[in-house]
């Protein structure tokens, strides 16, 4: 069961042998099977396949938090970043001697991503804490916010993780306005 409500803010089937969708805003999924230009495929999932939704991607964030390099701050910081076509990238935080060349856990994720190929993304989840326990929601700092802006639309969601779950904020909501290429740069 991938949950109706869930579906409802772009969740995705994924696994192999099976093309993933975005399913689109306000529709219901079907559970498995829309494809990319609408249809219902069938068989709906192959073996293996699963359904992402925000509570899996907010696991895989908390295991990625376990992976930050933190020997300064010892604040860890963990990502998952869901690709439209159904991958998710990890990321951690990475910290450095000299402090300004530390890489948010954020930033890791994008940038594995975009070197893989990349460039269509539905969502992330972040979560954070000293020593990797979390106290409180984590918002993404404005380095990062301003990374999602260069390859995520207004409707890109931010899973912010917090010791009861998560909030679910736009990338529109965490930016507002923001400087966008393609309003700025064309
Ligand atoms: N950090 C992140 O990984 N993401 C953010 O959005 C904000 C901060 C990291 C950087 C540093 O290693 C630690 O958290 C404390 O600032």
């Amino acid at each position: 069961d991938c949950g109706r409500e869930l579906c409802k803010r772009n969740c995705v089937n994924v696994g192999a042998g099976y093309q993933p969708a975005r399913v689109p805003k306000g529709q219901n999924c079907t559970g498995f099977g829309l494809a990319a230009d609408g249809r219902v495929t069938d068989p709906p999932l192959q073996k293996g396949c699963m359904i992402m939704t925000p509570e899996k991607l907010v696991e895989l964030a908390k295991e990625a938090m376990t992976h930050a390099y933190v020997p300064y701050s010892g604040y860890k910081v963990g990502a998952a970043l869901l690709c439209a076509d159904g991958t998710v990238y990890q990321g951690c935080n990475i910290e450095n001697a000299a402090y300004g060349p530390t890489n948010c856990a954020e930033r890791t994720a994008f940038f594995k991503a975009v070197y893989d190929g990349h460039r269509d993304f539905v969502s992330i989840a972040v979560c954070g804490g000293k020593d990797g326990v979390i106290t409180g929601g984590f918002p993404p700092c404005g380095v990062c916010r301003q990374v999602m802006r260069e390859f995520c639309e207004d409707d890109f969601i931010i899973y912010m993780i917090n010791p009861e779950g998560y909030e679910a904020k736009t990338l529109a909501e965490l930016l507002p306005y923001s400087f966008k290429a393609s309003e700025h740069m064309a």
